[in-house]
């Protein structure tokens, strides 16, 4: 492996020289997991952020990328979206936080009602994490039960993590392996508990064995797959039996798979259901929506924080809503979405390696024809390497946006042209040692849901 030594005067040399400043300075170099240069190819991927227009983003070394990550799925109709960021200088120039509420509050309520279809009431928050944590508040209070059934990921807060103080392997398969919830109290044991994604019996395990102790159960009602029939119709209605809060967790999902999200093409209805991300296309903003006799109550529960109504995530919110129906970006979304594991899938038979490109439109993956966990994620380092040093950012998945079109797919494929041909020539060589440059990525979110 090489140096990722600033010094050796790389690529990402001025990132890498800043990156070891922000190590200095900041536990861990940044503020998401997902944000860690070590989850991609450090040494040779892009690190320090300097600016994003439209599908591309700029590093502090003067290098271009299309970005395929999308701000990890937060940036949904493309970076500094014209129309969204006039709206947001319009409200700075108004004020942005007030000692009342701002009728934006009223107006983004409005139209999450009028479009999800599990809305009659709503509350706000400032990301998913913050979001997840005011629905199982809520739903804890409306219930008056503590314990919490969860699938998925659902934030870095304490009544989520508390799962790994029952088990250490407990968000293994939610989140990603070796977790240690440092710091967060050992009292909470037992209070959150992980079920399988797919499995009916699982689920209706441990309702019967905590019996009228369950508050609510928490799950991301699918990713890049779209979940077996039935499945979530059996989880609704054991949800109803057991007297628990179905919530469905759509930080993810987003508005990517329509503009009103994943229920109307699940046709399933939670209780209750969390959004951010792609809610306000790059502004901080998470909003908890529910029928109106789970949320009600919580006028009486202490669920309070300034910033939750500021006007500037409100704003952002209302217009990228707006845009994603008058754009129909979900269509848009889905038809390059298909061109481009189309174009993917062509290449990598084009070249004869048997790598495929698969998933739901709007969020494909790559798989690689690799057995070997420890192998493959070597190729997968080589894959974002080489990607990266070809002017594209990314895992080895896409979280589109609307901006990336024709064009762009046209360049991603020119790129995995050459790149794919490379990982089949390790593939059958073996060197893959000698051709990666970069820090061999960290493992990273590894979710039960597909
Ligand atoms: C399904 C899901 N829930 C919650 C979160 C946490 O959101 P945030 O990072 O905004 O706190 C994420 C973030 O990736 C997510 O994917």
């Amino acid at each position: 492996m090489a140096t990722t030594d600033a010094k050796t005067g790389g690529r990402v040399a001025r990132s890498m020289e800043m990156y070891e400043r922000l190590l200095e300075l900041i536990p861990g170099g940044t503020q998401l997991i997902s944000r860690r240069p070590t989850r991609y190819a450090l040494g040779v991927s892009p690190v320090v952020a300097t600016r994003g227009k439209g599908s591309r983003i700029w590093d502090v070394d003067g290098n271009e990328y299309i970005d395929w990550v999308s701000a990890i799925g937060s940036v949904i109709l493309g970076y500094a979206d014209p129309v969204v960021d006039e709206a947001v200088k319009a409200q700075i120039d108004k004020g942005t936080n007030f000692s009342i509420t701002h009728e934006l509050e009223l107006e983004l309520a409005e139209l999450l009602v009028e479009r999800i279809p599990c809305a009659e009431m709503v509350r706000y928050a400032r990301g998913g994490g913050d979001a997840c944590a005011v629905a199982a508040r809520i739903a804890r209070g409306t219930t008056g039960r503590d314990r919490i059934l969860f699938c998925g990921y659902h934030g870095w807060h304490d009544w989520y993590q508390a799962a790994n103080h029952s088990s250490d392997g407990n968000l293994d398969e939610h989140l990603f392996p070796g977790i240690e919830p440092i710091g967060v109290p050992k009292d909470l044991a037992g209070t959150a508990i992980p079920f399988p994604y797919g499995d009916l019996d699982g689920l209706a395990e441990r309702l019967e064995r905590h019996r009228g102790e369950v508050a609510a159960v928490m799950m991301e009602p699918m990713r890049s797959e779209l979940p077996a029939e039935g499945y979530l119709e059996g989880v609704a209605s054991l949800c109803r039996d057991h007297g628990a809060v179905l919530i469905f967790d759509e930080v993810s999902t987003g508005f990517r798979p329509s503009d009103a999200g994943v229920q109307p093409v699940l046709g399933v209805e939670p209780d209750m259901a969390v959004f951010a991300k792609s809610i306000s296309n790059g502004f901080a903003m998470g909003a908890v929506v529910g029928r109106r006799d789970v949320m009600a109550p919580a006028e009486q529960m202490f669920v309070s924080s300034t910033y939750w109504g500021e006007a500037v995530g409100l704003a952002a919110a209302v217009t990228t809503l707006t845009e994603l129906r008058k754009r129909n970006t979900a269509e848009t979304l889905a038809t390059n979405g298909a061109a481009l594991k189309q174009r993917l899938n062509a290449v990598a038979e084009e070249v004869g390696v048997a790598i495929r490109c698969t998933g739901i439109d709007y969020h494909p993956h790559l798989e690689f024809p690799v057995e070997d966990p420890a192998l493959n994620n070597k190729i997968g380092t080589l894959y974002v390497q080489e990607m990266a040093k070809r002017g594209n950012h990314g895992y080895t998945s896409f979280y589109l946006n609307e901006s990336q079109g024709e064009t762009e797919i046209g360049m991603v494929a020119d790129a995995a042209k050459e790149v794919f041909t490379l990982i089949g020539e390790t593939i059958e060589d073996g060197r893959i040692d000698e051709r990666l440059e970069a820090q061999e990525r960290q493992e990273f979110f590894r979710r039960l849901v597909s």
